[in-house]
């Protein structure tokens, strides 16, 4: 397994707050994965051929099941530069909140979907998604793009989900989550960094999580196991960027928040392969009547 022998202890460097940190990684956000303003992995199949691809796919697999139309209603919680948004405003017709908690991504987030012809689709807002700012029944579905993980607590987040939905709507998440698998003292370090270079609690196991949603009330719960179609695309990461570190050792432009993220990205794809972390789909219902539990 390639392991980075410079691997500083996590503890020694300094910690930004999550909205500062990825104030300082907008560029690299608005430049990976292109058009598609990606800041997630992409997912790949048998009929992918490219990153783009992969990342789109990733998208349109999020929405699965939601039945999304120009009536919908969505609610992108932890929504970045606006990728995600943006695409399923492009795909779908659908009406999408973005809520950020790095404000300065609320108008660049903006300024995308004005250029991309989807801006009276998508509106961006400054927020923590761990307080929703909406009224009960808002949405028909709540999406988390690999930004659940940021929830310090599930169940107060779930709950907060639980609320702005309308009954019958969905909570979809693609995610990185701890594996059953015990963790070793090494993979402790993998596990730190990750959490350090991101910025983000620690990973929960997925199998907890389902428990946790169906104390918050949600019903119809599903789980997919994805690690092995995320895999190509952390590990085509983690290679690019070890390269680029053996060719420019300093880190050349990259900022330190891209050095500690990308860091982070090496770690995710190492414990990934190490089965101690894994990449789910998750998805839940609430319920049609009925008051949350
Ligand atoms: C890995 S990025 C994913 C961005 C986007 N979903 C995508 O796929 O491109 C995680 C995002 O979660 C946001 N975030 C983290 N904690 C949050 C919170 N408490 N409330 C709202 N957004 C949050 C961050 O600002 C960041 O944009």
């Amino acid at each position: 397994m390639d392991r980075d022998p410079d691997a500083r202890e996590p503890e020694t460097r300094e910690e930004t707050s999550v909205s500062t940190h990825y104030a300082e990684l907008t560029e690299q956000m608005e430049m990976f994965g292109g058009d598609l303003l990606a800041c997630h992995f992409g997912l790949w199949g048998p009929d992918t051929s490219s990153d783009r691809e992969a990342l789109l796919r990733a998208n349109h697999t999020l929405a699965t099941g939601c039945d999304l139309g120009p009536e919908s209603r969505v609610l992108d919680a932890g929504c970045g530069v606006g990728g995600t948004a943006i695409t399923l405003a492009e795909a779908y017709g659908v009406h999408v909140t973005g809520l950020t908690i790095c404000e300065p991504h609320v108008a660049v987030a903006a300024e995308h979907a004005e250029q991309r012809g989807v801006g009276h689709l998508v509106d961006f807002r400054h927020g923590d998604f761990m307080e929703m700012p909406f009224p009960e029944e808002s949405f028909d579905a709540v999406l988390n793009h690999e930004s659940f993980c940021y929830a310090p607590d599930k169940l107060h987040y779930l709950r907060g989900v639980y609320r702005v939905l309308k009954p019958g709507g969905r909570w979809q998440a693609l995610e990185g989550f701890r594996s059953d698998a015990p963790i070793s003292e090494a993979q402790q370090v993998i596990h730190a960094r990750t959490q350090h270079g991101w910025r983000m609690p620690p990973l929960e196991p997925w199998r907890d999580v389902i428990a946790t949603l169906e104390e918050a009330g949600f019903e119809q719960v599903r789980e997919q196991d994805l690690s092995s179609e995320v895999a190509p695309a952390t590990e085509s990461l983690r290679k690019r960027w070890q390269l680029f570190q053996f060719l420019i050792p300093s880190g050349g432009k990259f900022s330190q928040a891209s050095q500690e993220f990308m860091d982070a990205t090496v770690n995710y794809d190492l414990g990934l392969q190490e089965g101690l972390f894994t990449y789910h789909f998750l998805s839940a219902g609430r319920p049609t009547r009925g008051a949350a539990p």
